[in-house]
């Protein structure tokens, strides 16, 4: 498998890995596993009293491609509103990172992670 430049930088370069603490209500949590290979994602972000993301965080167990997608939205997410943050789809992710069809299921990982995390945002606010 021949990965492109980027996926090999996010890879050998994490942005923001780490944790924040998931019981904050600031803080939105989205755990999501792949079906396809069992890889897991967690992404956090941490939203401020306006609603806009203020920083974000990720642990990624899985491939390459998975950790590099985590890390790349972790950068594109920041200062986004969480409405904006839920239109970054998994085709703007593997077109940046340009993944070739195979993986194509990890940055769906990531898309999926933000909206999870969203979703958790919301049921902790409601
Ligand atoms: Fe799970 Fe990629 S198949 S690491
Ligand atoms: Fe399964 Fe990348 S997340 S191979």
């Amino acid at each position: 498998m021949a990965y492109s430049e980027k996926v090999i930088d996010h890879y050998e370069n994490p942005r923001n890995v780490g944790s924040f603490d998931k019981d904050d209500k600031s803080v939105a949590t989205g755990m999501v596993g792949a079906p396809a290979c069992g890889d897991v994602m967690k992404l956090q972000l941490k939203i401020d009293a306006n609603g806009i993301i203020e920083d974000a965080k990720f642990k990624t167990y899985g491939c390459g491609s998975a950790i590099a997608s985590s890390s790349l939205v972790t950068e594109w997410v920041k200062g986004k509103s969480l409405e904006d943050a839920a239109k970054i789809s998994n085709t703007d992710i593997s077109a940046e990172l340009a993944l070739p069809p195979v993986k194509i299921h990890c940055s769906i990982l990531a898309e999926d992670a933000i909206k999870a995390a969203i979703e958790d945002y919301k049921s902790k606010n409601a």
